[in-house]
């Protein structure tokens, strides 16, 4: 009677060795907090479907962000959510506009905060679509571009450590570096939403920025989720047009992505756990269909392991404070 000379369990028999042989580790250092930000004073309206998530006042915006740094969170990205709309999304590019405003709160009261800019025009757009329409209805690219590099830089001069494009135009990286170093910033970074495909996963991030297309869809601008070599070629250009950091979003949903991208380029790699991912896990927790602690950072972990050096996950701050209790 032969016994296996090889056994895997010896090395998972006690917690420490389980520790001392783990190959990745999920850190608060590597989380990005998205935030919303609205109009007014004291305001903290809970979003229906992400249960523990608010559209913020900058004050208390300002606060939700110090709670997140104080554990270990080292970065915000914002998104603005006006009251008032129109069709060329002039909100999002104004220099007085929420966006910056909250950068200008943030930085003077963190100053250690990274605060990102989510640089698109859904949430300011009447028509709810990522980019100006031509006269026959459709996203007109190359006019988008301008509006897009304004708004870049308005949240560079407000004092933004990064800028992150999430529109899918063609072109945008380029036309958003250029205006950025023409404008004195050329040390700004840009985080590229680089291969960020047409989802059903943002559903609950379109009520909580109020920013559903009013008619069809993104399908004309984002990617087919049938696609991965696209994908590859998506980040390539981004690259090359000048993007420092590059996003794959959804997360969990585009594992293959992630991986893909960071053997293919090596270079620092961020997932987005969005709002369906996030809204998902909350619901089945809310019934006690399973464990919101343990899902949650197991679905972190997962997106780590698969590659991604950043996470922008809604559940930033509370995982940061799982990870200090010790999971
Ligand atoms: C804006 C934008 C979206 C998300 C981030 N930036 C929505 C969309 O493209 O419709 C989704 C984030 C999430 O679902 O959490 N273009």
């Amino acid at each position: 009677m032969s016994f296996p000379a090889n056994r895997p369990r010896r090395l998972r028999a006690t917690p420490v060795w389980r520790k001392m042989v783990a190959e990745t580790e999920l850190d608060a250092a590597d989380f990005v907090y998205p935030l919303f930000v609205v109009p007014g004073a004291g305001i903290a309206r809970p979003v229906a479907s992400m249960p523990g998530v608010a559209q913020l006042a900058i004050d208390r915006l300002v606060e939700e962000a110090g709670r997140a740094h104080e554990l270990g969170v080292p970065a915000v990205i914002l998104f603005g959510v006006p009251d008032d709309k129109d069709p060329e999304g002039s909100a999002g590019w104004a220099d007085d506009g929420l966006v910056p405003e909250a950068t200008r709160a943030l930085k003077a009261a963190l100053p250690e905060l990274q605060v990102w800019a989510d640089v698109c025009l859904c949430e300011y757009t009447s028509h709810g679509h990522c980019g100006l329409l031509d006269a026959a209805g459709r996203v007109d690219n190359d006019a988008t571009l301008p509006l897009l590099a304004r708004a870049a830089v308005a949240y560079a001069r407000a004092g933004a450590d990064a800028v992150a494009p999430s529109d899918m135009m063609d072109g945008r990286i380029g036309a958003i570096r250029a205006a950025l170093d023409g404008a004195g910033f050329a040390a700004t970074p840009i985080v590229a939403y680089a291969a960020k495909y047409a989802s059903a996963f943002y559903g609950p991030f379109r009520d909580a920025a109020q920013s559903a297309p009013a008619f069809g869809d993104r399908k004309g601008y984002q990617m087919d989720p049938a696609n991965a070599e696209e994908a590859l070629r998506e980040v390539a250009l981004d690259l090359d047009e000048g993007a420092d950091v590059v996003m794959v979003k959804p997360a969990g949903p585009y594992l293959d992505i992630v991986r893909r991208v960071k053997e293919r380029f090596g270079v620092p790699v961020a997932a987005y756990q969005v709002s369906g991912e996030y809204s998902l896990i909350q619901a089945a927790a809310e019934r006690g269909w399973v464990d919101e602690r343990r899902v949650a950072l197991e679905s972190l972990l997962g997106i780590k392991r698969a590659g991604a050096d950043l996470i922008l996950t809604y559940f930033a701050p509370r995982a940061a404070a799982w990870l200090k209790e010790g999971a």
